[in-house]
């Protein structure tokens, strides 16, 4: 038994009809062990939410390996999907109203995330006020969904994201909404669900203090991972077809389009600017 939670090899997503294909994701290597906390950085149109999308078994990749605790995800039929998502992973969409029944009240979407578990209805109740309260919404537990504000919301989606406890907790960007002192509880309640029940985290996240939270930085660029930080070190990552994305800094000596030459040295590799006008 492996105990990775994630497993993504040479993933490629290609969205649009022939003719107008955007690729989103063009190659992504990606594991995550189990109980580990994750956050995955990167400029808009990087491919983030499309990389959560299909860990969330919400798309078909259009080519590459996408595994979920050793379950292959290309292969799933919706409701097997949709299984998974109910009993084992959480996820909190971009957008926070997708995440919600917006008819229902905060405390019945909360409830309703609770369906396939044997829980009797009052430990259900009591799980649920326990959420919303740890979000700050204990409060609003009987307003409908639909009238609460973009960020209440959002804390909301966490709150019903977290309702069962799940192995592994998928949130795209689940604090943008945030004000610091929510954003900090949020980000608390989704500490206490790894500490507590080893719940695996994968956030994507524009928030700094979201990322040093997580611990290990994944970044992507164009449809890449081009970076991954350990405890505030930032690492460049080699591709599979030997591809390496230079961090800004570098970039200001060797912006794209400029030639270098790669030489070994003592310590390793050195990337020296040639003058473009004398080869
Ligand atoms: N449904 C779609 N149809 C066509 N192209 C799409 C679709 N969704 C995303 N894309 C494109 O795929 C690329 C990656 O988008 P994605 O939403 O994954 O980026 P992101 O890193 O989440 O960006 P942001 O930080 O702005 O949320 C972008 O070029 C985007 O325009
Ligand atoms: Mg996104």
């Amino acid at each position: 038994m492996s105990s990775l939670a994630v497993l993504c090899e040479g993933l490629v997503h290609v969205y649009g009809a022939a003719g107008e294909e955007v690729t989103a994701l063009r190659g992504v290597d990606f594991e995550v062990s189990d109980g580990e906390t994750v956050a995955l950085l990167g400029p808009s149109g990087a491919g983030k939410s499309t990389l959560l999308w299909l860990l969330a078994g919400l798309m078909r990749p259009t080519a590459g390996v996408v595994e979920v605790y050793g379950r292959s995800l290309a292969t799933l039929t919706r409701a097997q999907a949709s299984s998974m998502r109910l009993r084992d992973v959480g996820v909190v969409l971009q957008t926070p109203a997708r995440n919600l029944l917006s008819y229902e009240t905060a405390m019945g979407n909360v409830l309703f995330a609770q369906r396939p578990t044997r829980r009797p209805r009052r430990a259900k109740r009591r799980r649920a006020e326990a959420l919303l309260d740890a979000v700050g919404l204990g409060a609003a537990a009987h307003r409908r969904a639909g009238r609460l504000s973009g960020g209440e919301q959002q804390r909301l989606a966490v709150a019903v994201a977290l309702a069962n406890g799940p192995r592994l907790l998928l949130a795209d960007e689940p604090t943008s909404q945030l004000d610091r002192d929510s954003a900090r509880a949020v980000l608390e309640l989704v500490a206490a669900a790894n500490r507590d029940l080893g719940t695996t985290v994968v956030a994507v996240t524009h928030d700094p203090d979201v990322g040093v939270a997580l611990g290990r930085t994944v970044t992507i660029r164009d449809g890449r991972v081009g970076a991954e930080g350990r405890a505030g070190e930032e690492y460049v990552v080699v591709g599979r077809d030997g591809t390496v994305q230079l961090p800004d800094d570098v970039l200001e000596i060797l912006p794209p389009g400029s030639l270098a030459e790669a030489r070994r040295t003592a310590e390793g590799v050195e990337l020296l600017p040639v003058d473009r006008r004398y080869p």
